[in-house]
């Protein structure tokens, strides 16, 4: 597509991009391209009313104020507590009579990281998985056959994270939903549905990324096994081995947007009021940009990929990821872990947004 049709609209009237200038323009240019995407429905929907869905001034104002609580330092603050989840989870990894990495390992890391953030229970992790799913895929089937949609997960996810609001506004503890509710800019603070948008946004972001790079330097370095030989005697470069996962097997593939006016791009005009959709899996594949594009290539020098988007809405839990893929991988250097991929079992999540395994056994 890049080459031949780098601007695509299709039978939907939805524009496609895929090269990656293109895809940093649409990703930055609030001005034509408009993250506010479902029109006035923030109303009663605290994903659209949430800071990935504003643009400037109001995405200004929610960015500081969420940005009070979601400090560099509380990041950091969570190392030894990443690492022990890594060391506990690893062990029943390992222990495991059939071992699969999305299950015990992968997937449980970010949840119970984010829960603990957020100062809710990681013991109801299935049901942030389940809410998660549906808002990501549309719908998730429950182990008794029924299904949750997109609307049900909204719910419940409203209701759940309202009665946690409100009981931190009447007692405050030291997690990220009071340190939400005190923020202030002003003397403006975040309102309900600020706080509830920003919860259910974190709890989805903080699921189904962070696992995905996980799982997908895991089946790289399956498929590289030179590079996790490199890695063991040169664990300071597993940082760049992250970003070039990151680049290679992006794990979220596109964002896409609304066009404010009539803009031309890369010499095509594109009409105002069109979905367009950046391809950000594509952009990072580019080899005008990165040479050998379809390599993992760990000593790459130019690792500036658009996995964690570009522009203002640059991703705010960037340092979570990195550190979080980090420690775990790390870990995984120091204890000498073996293993094989069982690619015929394995199964890519059915969806053209996320990029990564829903099951990853191993040999
Ligand atoms: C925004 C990717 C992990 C929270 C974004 C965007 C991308 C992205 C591409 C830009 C959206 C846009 O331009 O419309 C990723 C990837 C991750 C990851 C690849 C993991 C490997 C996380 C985590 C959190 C998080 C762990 C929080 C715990 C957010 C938030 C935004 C965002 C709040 C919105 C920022 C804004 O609109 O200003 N992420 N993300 N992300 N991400 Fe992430």
């Amino acid at each position: 597509m890049r080459e031949h049709h780098p601007i695509y609209e299709d039978e939907q009237g939805v524009w496609h991009v895929f090269c990656y200038e293109d895809v940093k323009e649409v990703l930055s240019n609030y001005a034509i391209f408009s993250s506010k995407r479902s029109g006035d429905i923030e109303a009663y929907d605290p994903i659209s009313a949430s800071l990935i869905s504003q643009d400037p001034p109001r995405h200004r104002l929610l960015r500081s104020l969420v940005s009070q609580a979601f400090t560099p330092k509380a990041i950091a603050a969570l190392q030894s507590r990443i690492q022990e989840i890594t060391k506990e989870l690893f062990h029943h990894l390992h222990e495991s009579a059939s071992p699969d990495f999305v299950k015990q390992f992968s997937y449980p890391l970010p949840v119970i990281v984010i829960a603990e953030l957020l100062g809710v229970p990681s013991s109801d992790q299935e049901r942030f998985k389940e809410w998660s799913d549906a808002i990501v895929t549309g719908s998730h089937a429950l182990e008794n056959g029924e299904e949750i949609t997109y609307d049900n997960a909204q719910q419940e996810m409203i209701e759940y994270f309202s009665q946690i609001i409100s009981s931190r506004k009447k007692s405050p503890k030291d997690d990220l939903i009071s340190r939400l509710l005190e923020a202030q800019i002003d003397g403006e603070a975040l309102s309900h549905m600020d706080i509830l948008g920003f919860c259910i946004l974190l709890l989805v972001a903080g699921n189904e990324t962070t696992t995905n790079l996980l799982s997908n330097a895991i089946y790289t370095f399956h498929n590289y096994p030179d590079v996790w030989h490199q890695l063991k005697a040169n664990p300071e470069l597993m940082d760049q081995a992250v970003e070039e996962t990151l680049r290679y097997r992006s794990p979220v593939q596109n964002m896409s947007r609304l066009t404010i006016s009539e803009t031309v791009l890369s010499g095509r005009i594109l009409p105002p009021g069109k979905f367009v959709v950046a391809w950000i899996g594509s952009a990072n594949r580019d080899d005008r940009v990165f040479p050998q594009a379809n390599e993992f290539i760990l000593t790459r020098t130019n690792l500036r990929h658009v996995a964690f988007g570009h522009g203002i809405h640059f991703c705010l839990g960037a340092p979570l990821a990195r550190l979080e893929a980090s420690i775990a991988l790390r870990y995984m250097l120091d204890v000498d872990f073996q293993f094989v991929v069982d690619e015929k079992r394995s199964e890519l999540i059915n969806s053209n947004f996320v990029y990564g395994f829903s099951r990853m056994p191993l040999e």
